[in-house]
């Protein structure tokens, strides 16, 4: 049985301030996408993710929207969406849009009406409240928020209205007040807001925080937190808290119910929807799949993404009980996803090491399940230290914690060893965030030209996974017992394929079984050895037979 396109294919994150600068302004743009689409098609992925270029007053860089349909000048207008869309779709390439369903911008329209008094007809479009009893207006007190729930870039989560003197809920910025989900001529508009970029060619969304569109519709306190667990990098105050009540309802999963039938039902076309779910408990994680259909399909997000790599202790033991979990937990009829980087995290070269980053690379495109790369990634870039005034990273600023700013990560993407790296025409001082240091040799241009380079074991990997069908297709994942500790080995299909990952930084004996079974296909290292891993190795062996 074949594979719809988003299960089979490479999904490429592009952040699209930092990908290619058509216009010398030195910010990315979409028709800088549109002229780097020949790089993406031979590199070999399949789809690509853009992150939000609608129209944003950018306190947010982007998921702050101000109109969900249309672009924002900086990016350029809808007819050089229609130009990316055309020229990806030429290239056999599809092209998913960042769609930010919990909150606008609080230049939105919506929200200037919402605002302008409590008898608009987009009042109940946001999340308005009374003060906390016995504060506010006529009481002598100062206005109390209606509960005790924060905001994850710092500070309460609702703030004051003076003219209409209730609070609004956001659950980010005060610039990006929570859409109201329980309100169906909200929800209708945002469905609207799907099909307007599905008409106009768009192949599915990633879909932001999409584990926080509905909340408790009581907005009861959420209860404090005794054990901090650093979660997702939340801000020290915010870790105070267990954030049950003001994400995740169970009422979540009728809504995505309602959203997928919105994108499977609109024409012919395959489409997908990628939830960003940051929730760690996989059980809990695995239901936003959704309840299944009377023939057993699961009704929710296509994938909802799974960030659990991002989480896990890289090591063979850690990693391979992730998996595990994962290959368990999928429901049946559902896909797994995996993700190694995006915009909101460190980048992966840094994070794990250079190595390390190569082993992960091998992992994330052999598993079972839809892999996410983020741009540059496959070049090695490295998290930048962007010096503190240049940072633009609202979550680092407002926060009041520097380390939570994610602008190291969002560097621009480096094409060639020129001065501003083929990214701009702007001198590299007027780019938006600086380059990466190594930008003279970590860069498409010189990485392409050495064998040994990341982006020479990125292209080598994903042809092979391309001209592999157990790795693209459905292959089943069968991890490999009584392998040394620092191995993690598996294969794919009935045994086709063997992937064999040493996580430690010496060498180790490895034989894989059945011995002259196998032929090397790939190596983190270049030639494979017989009987052992080196340092952080990956080999990807075929069986001869197979
Ligand atoms: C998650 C996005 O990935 C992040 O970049 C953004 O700041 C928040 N959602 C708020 O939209």
């Amino acid at each position: 049985m074949s594979l719809p396109w988003w299960q089979t294919g490479v999904v490429y994150q592009i952040y699209p301030r930092s990908f290619q600068d058509s216009n010398g302004d030195g910010v990315g743009d979409l028709d800088g996408i549109t002229a780097r689409l020949d790089y993406l098609a031979d590199l070999g992925i399949d789809a690509v993710w853009i992150s939000p270029f609608y129209p944003s007053p950018m306190a947010d860089f982007g998921y702050d929207v101000a109109d969900f349909c249309d672009v924002d000048p900086l990016f350029g207008d809808l007819a050089a969406f229609d130009r990316l869309a055309a020229a990806a779709h030429a290239r056999g390439l599809k092209l998913l849009l960042d769609w930010v369903p919990n909150h606008s911008s609080d230049r939105h329209p919506w929200f200037q009406e919402s605002r302008a008094s409590r008898d608009s007809t987009r009042r109940d479009w946001y999340v308005w409240r009374d003060p906390a009893p016995g504060t506010g207006p006529g009481t002598g007190q100062p206005p109390r928020p209606p509960n005790n729930w924060l905001s994850a870039f710092g500070g309460p989560a609702w703030t004051w209205d003076k003219s209409t003197k209730q609070f609004y809920l956001h659950s980010f910025l005060k610039e990006q007040p929570d859409l109201n989900w329980r309100h169906p001529p909200l929800r209708a508009a945002m469905l609207d807001t799907l099909r307007f970029w599905m008409a106009r060619g768009a192949d599915g969304f990633r879909i932001d925080v999409a584990h926080f569109i509905l909340k408790d519709p009581e907005l009861r306190d959420n209860p404090p937190n005794s054990a901090p667990s650093g979660g997702h990098k939340p801000t020290a105050a915010y870790d105070t808290l267990l954030h049950v009540h003001d994400k995740g309802h169970p009422d979540v999963h009728e809504a995505f119910a309602e959203v997928r039938a919105v994108v499977d039902g609109y024409d012919e076309r395959e489409r997908v929807t990628l939830g960003e779910i940051h929730e760690y408990d996989l059980e809990r994680w695995a239901t936003y799949y959704g309840r299944p259909d009377a023939d057993g399909r699961p009704q929710g997000l296509h994938m909802p993404i799974n960030f659990g790599l991002l989480q896990t202790p890289w090591t063979a033991e850690g990693v391979r009980a992730h998996v595990d979990a994962v290959e368990r937990l999928v429901p049946e009829g559902a896909w797994p996803n995996y993700v190694l980087g995006n915009h909101d995290e460190r980048r992966l070269a840094t994070r794990l090491g250079p190595a390390e980053a190569r082993l992960g690379a091998v992992l994330l495109l052999t598993l079972r399940g839809t892999p996410t790369l983020y741009y540059g990634d496959e070049l090695g870039i490295p998290d930048v230290d962007v010096p503190m005034e240049k940072r633009r990273d609202p979550a680092g600023i407002t926060s009041g914690v520097p380390a939570l700013g994610r602008d190291s990560g969002r560097t621009p993407m480096a094409w060639d060893a020129s001065p501003s790296a083929g990214f701009s025409a702007a001198a590299p001082g007027n780019l938006w965030l600086p380059l990466h240091p190594d930008h003279a040799v970590l860069n498409v241009a010189t990485e392409g030209e050495d064998p040994a380079s990341m982006l020479t074991l990125y292209r080598r990997l994903l042809h092979l996974r391309r001209t592999t069908p157990v790795l693209q297709q459905a292959g089943a994942y069968r991890p490999l017992d009584g392998t040394p500790s620092s191995v993690f080995a598996y294969t794919r299909g009935e045994g086709d394929v063997l992937v064999a990952l040493n996580f430690s930084p010496g060498e180790v004996p490895f034989s894989p079984p059945g011995g002259d079974a196998w032929s090397p296909l790939l190596s983190t290292h270049g030639p494979v050895s017989k009987n052992n891993l080196r340092a952080w190795e990956g080999v990807v062996l075929g069986r001869r037979d197979g």
